[in-house]
């Protein structure tokens, strides 16, 4: 037996040496941890439990068959962060620049098949060169076989990429379908194509970093969710997230210990600019309103008219959908009507109750919106929130304008609670192109038809630019002090705590794509 387990023991050894000790220097010395490294950052300390150890690639053409390494470059196993189980995948760019073989891809299925069975969280650690090229199909085969399953497990647990490396090819697309993507500045980069085939087909000279690294993602494409500094960094956050989040869809999140006290916040009544045309930073009527330090946003720096993010309330894990009035006003365009559909869809799945703080002044107007689709993808958001059954209030802080206002949670399109700030302005539109409209021959006819506009701008907005018509039809439930807005979300979501609520039975819906 002391020879069986000397053996045993060696192929071990030599497994978590993975491509070689030169290999980790090298992956040390471009400042990136090793997929062990990595996968111990993640877990509580000692829990990692390692499938697939001494799994080899079955290639045997190019002189495949003299370079084998154990685990062929993937670890892969389950564990625990905070104590709950989690799955993990990390790719070993030490061995064959992590690239992705037949076994590699069965490593990383038989681990997602173990999270869909058992209900937790799976975190694919991504660093990989894609394809392994010496296996042709069967490598492309392999990666088909975990975007499959990437959609099995779709809104059944929680799935989260990291990209600590290259990531390119058709292998992008794991992670695009996973729920949330985070990316190492200046470490890795994702594209379809890389900058050799886009200068020979575009002629368009564009660095790795410049046409997919983490900045490019997180602020012109919105592909990446959140970007880190550095690997460890970028560890701590998918930690962060995981806080929450719940296990699966059956699950809800976890609710920290929290003993109610005066929840009254009277920086609140005063934290509006006195013109309504002056724009305010939505992130600070947050910090306000939720538990202190909090917040943890989501694609910070892309479509920022849209502030979207998880929070606790009262130690209850919320999502934030907020629209920004430090960024065009707030008003609702394409790309922040993506963002925050996809983010109301993630929530809706795993049962975080949504909150909605609405200043907007409408749809943003222009040829470069109407013609890239703003009808089909304002539908989105609408769309997302309509069909979330999650419990869903909403704060009106001051503008709800137009179309935008029954798209924002508005009560016609199943929200729970919808509340307002006494200086709110519901309305079809703002006063001034409303008296243009249904006033214009007399103004026109007026002896001062400057002055006439103005008087009849004061007269619209007395009548329609406050929250009082909408209260008067119950489409607002209640109008609040903006002081009393913690206390009230808190008692909203207490309440709401046990909704159940069932969409129509069918086989899916066909959300505006
Ligand atoms: C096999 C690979 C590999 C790959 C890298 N290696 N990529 N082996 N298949 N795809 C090996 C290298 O031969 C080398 O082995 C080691 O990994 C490290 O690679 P280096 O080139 O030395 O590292 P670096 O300079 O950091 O460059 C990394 C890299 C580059 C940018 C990823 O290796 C690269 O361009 N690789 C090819 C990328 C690619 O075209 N992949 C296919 C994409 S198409 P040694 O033994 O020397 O250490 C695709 C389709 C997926 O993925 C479709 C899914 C639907």
């Amino acid at each position: 037996m002391k020879q069986k387990i000397d053996i045993l023991e060696s192929k071990l050894a030599e497994s978590k040496l993975g491509g070689g000790i030169a290999r980790i220097a090298s992956q040390h010395k471009k400042g990136k941890l090793t997929a062990r490294e990595r996968i111990e950052v993640l877990l509580d300390e000692n829990s990692f439990e390692e499938i697939g150890a001494l799994v080899t690639h079955r290639t045997k053409d190019f002189g495949m068959e003299d370079q084998v390494f154990y685990g062929d470059g993937v670890v892969t196993g389950y564990g625990s962060v905070d104590g709950r189980l989690i799955y993990v995948y990390s790719q070993d760019f030490t061995v064959f620049g992590g690239s992705l073989s037949e076994t590699h891809a069965e490593k990383i299925c038989k681990i997602m098949d173990m999270a869909m069975k058992n209900g937790a969280p799976i975190i694919g650690l991504n660093d990989s060169g894609g394809a392994r090229i010496q296996e042709g199909v069967r490598s492309l085969g392999g990666y088909a076989d975990i975007f499959y399953r990437n959609v099995r497990a779709s809104g059944l647990i929680p799935q989260i990429s990291a990209i600590m490396g290259p990531c390119a090819g058709g292998a992008v697309y794991s992670p695009a379908i996973t729920d949330f993507i985070m990316m190492v500045e200046n470490s890795s980069y994702m594209f379809v194509t890389g900058p050799n085939v886009v200068k020979t087909v575009t002629n368009e000279e564009v660095s790795s970093e410049e046409l997919g690294g983490a900045s490019t993602h997180a602020t012109k494409s919105g592909v990446t969710h959140f970007t880190s500094p550095n690997d460890y960094a970028c560890i701590q956050n998918i930690k962060k997230l995981i806080s929450y989040i719940p296990q699966n869809c059956e699950d809800s999140p976890a609710k920290l210990p929290y003993e109610l006290k005066d929840e009254t916040r009277p920086a609140l009544d005063t934290i509006l600019p006195e013109n309504a045309n002056q724009p305010y930073d939505m992130r600070e009527v947050i910090s306000e309103v939720f538990d202190a330090e909090s917040f943890m946003e989501v694609h910070k720096d892309y479509a920022e008219n849209i502030v979207v993010g998880f929070a606790r309330l009262g130690g209850r894990s919320i999502g934030i959908v907020a629209n920004q009035p430090i960024s065009l006003a707030g008003v609702l365009d394409i790309d922040s009507s993506k963002k925050a559909a996809r983010f109301t869809r993630f929530c809706d799945c795993f049962n975080i109750p949504l909150c909605v703080l609405v200043d907007v002044p409408g749809f943003l107007p222009g040829t470069d919106q109407e013609w890239h689709g703003i009808i089909t993808n304002g539908a989105k958001l609408l769309y997302a929130l309509s069909e979330a059954t999650v419990p869903r209030v909403t704060v009106i802080t001051r503008k709800a304008y137009g179309g935008a206002y029954d798209v924002m949670n508005s009560k016609h399109i199943g929200a729970d609670l919808n509340f307002a700030w006494p200086g709110a302005e519901i309305a079809v539109m703002g006063a001034k192109g409303a008296s243009e409209i249904i006033f214009k021959k007399e103004i026109s006819e007026a002896e001062n038809p400057e002055q006439k506009l103005i008087k009849k701008e004061h007269e619209y907005a007395e009548k329609f630019a406050t929250p009082f018509q909408a209260a008067e039809r119950g489409f607002i439930d209640e109008v609040i002090l903006p002081s009393q807005t913690r206390t009230k979300l808190i008692k909203a979501f207490t309440m709401l705590e046990n909704k159940v609520d069932h969409l129509p039975k069918k086989k899916h819906g066909n959300i505006p794509l």
